[in-house]
């Protein structure tokens, strides 16, 4: 019996739609750099490989208009696609870029400098400059040796690295900052005190990068990817940079409506990367902050989503094609069925439903979902005829 819990469709249609085909709940969701930085509501990269390889060919332009930690645009690359990403927040565009770049030997290089001076740090009397980004509460967030081993990690990347090495050496650091703040998660922004052991950041900074130099190694000789990724630090409601008919697939997860402050949760990594904090937080889609007001309706949600809509449809060739993965939602008490709406729109702006499924997400991310009670989701599959 399919237990039914936080979709909101019609019983029929959750009756026909409900499907095994997207689950892939025994697979190996960490391959390549697929695990290099948490990521709150990340694909499992098996859905926009199935998506890519399914209704795209070697050469066609891949496009993620939100594209979060690069899930779709690592797996655009590995399989030979053109890949474009778009976000408004710079530690997913970072992340994107440190997962999809082509590192050379002189990277290597650089990033073991970096190793070896951040294993310095590690003896008692290692100590070097600082480098700590200055914001407001910086100090209610932060134990002062957090700080102080951080701004230390943060001068060498500055010292020892440039170009692609300098932006992997940012997305380690940006993936260890929540871990050393007083910060209580990576999905809850609430302070709660925790004993920071002086020098347990340069620790984790140095097991994470020397962990990511290995897994390079280990699979750049075996990749060659044909094409550069564009990515774009941009809102996505305008994609004037992409030409018209220019896209042969989208595949992508929409932000949440209610479920998530991503300007909230990356708040420190962004200052630590020095990344672009209004443009994260002024035009992030859906966030958690906007629908949780009294009073509050999904309207300005839609609104958003319909702008994001029409300019696929404007950048899709004829014939290509839209994948979305989507939960539904609830605001002001009130369930919303997303999903059914976004058909709706989109039906309404010209692009038809070809196919929808809903799919149940594997235990441990359900936890990691846990106040959103996203248990199970839509994947629905839009055509520009
Ligand atoms: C569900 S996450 C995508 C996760 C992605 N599929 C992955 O595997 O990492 C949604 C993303 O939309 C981004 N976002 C929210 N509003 C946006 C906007 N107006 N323009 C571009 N990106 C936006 C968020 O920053 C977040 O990274």
């Amino acid at each position: 019996m399919i237990e039914r819990t936080a979709i909101y469709s019609d019983k029929e249609v959750f009756k026909a739609a409900y499907s095994t085909e997207w689950d892939f709940h025994d697979e190996d969701t960490q391959e390549y750099l697929h695990s290099l930085h948490p990521y709150p509501a990340r694909f499992i990269p098996q859905i926009p490989r199935k998506a890519i390889l399914t209704w795209s060919q070697i050469g066609d332009v891949v496009l993620d208009p939100f594209c979060g930690c690069g899930t779709t645009l690592l797996e655009g690359l590995v399989h030979d696609r053109s890949v474009i990403g778009v976000d408004n927040n710079a530690v997913a565009c970072l992340v994107s870029q440190a997962k999809t770049a082509r590192y050379t030997e002189g990277d290597i290089e650089q990033l073991n400098e970096l190793a070896q001076a951040i294993q310095k740090l590690l003896v008692p009397e290692g100590t070097t400059d600082c480098l700590v980004p200055e914001y407001e509460n910086i100090h209610y967030w932060f134990d002062e040796n957090a700080i102080k081993d951080l701004g230390m990690i943060r001068w060498n990347i500055e010292h020892y690295t440039s170009g692609n090495a300098k932006i992997m050496a940012l997305a380690v650091l940006s993936a260890i900052i929540v871990r050393h703040s007083y910060q209580d998660s990576d999905t809850r922004y609430a302070r709660v005190t925790k004993e920071y052991t002086p020098k347990s950041a340069i620790s984790s900074y140095l097991s994470k990068l020397q962990g990511t130099i290995k897994k390079i190694l280990e699979f750049i000789p075996t990749l060659k990817y044909k094409f550069n990724p564009q990515i774009f630090l941009r809102d996505s409601r305008d994609l004037g940079f992409i030409n018209n008919e220019s896209v042969n697939l989208i595949v992508t997860s929409p932000p949440y409506l209610n479920a998530y402050d991503y300007h909230k949760y990356h708040r420190h990594r962004l200052y630590w990367i020095g990344g672009d904090v209004s443009l994260a937080r002024d035009n992030e889609i859906g966030k958690h902050d906007v629908f949780t007001r009294k009073g509050a309706t999904p309207d300005r949600y839609f609104e958003d989503m319909k702008q994001c809509f029409e300019e696929w449809k404007r950048v899709l060739v004829k014939g290509g094609r839209a994948l979305i993965v989507i939960g539904d939602s609830i605001v002001n008490k009130q369930p919303v069925p997303v999903a059914d709406q976004f058909i709706q729109i989109c039906e309404h702006i010209g692009l038809e439903l070809e196919k929808r499924w809903i799919r149940t997400l594997k235990t441990s991310r359900k936890s990691f979902n846990q106040g959103a009670r996203m248990d199970q989701e839509h994947l629905l599959l839009f055509i520009k005829s």
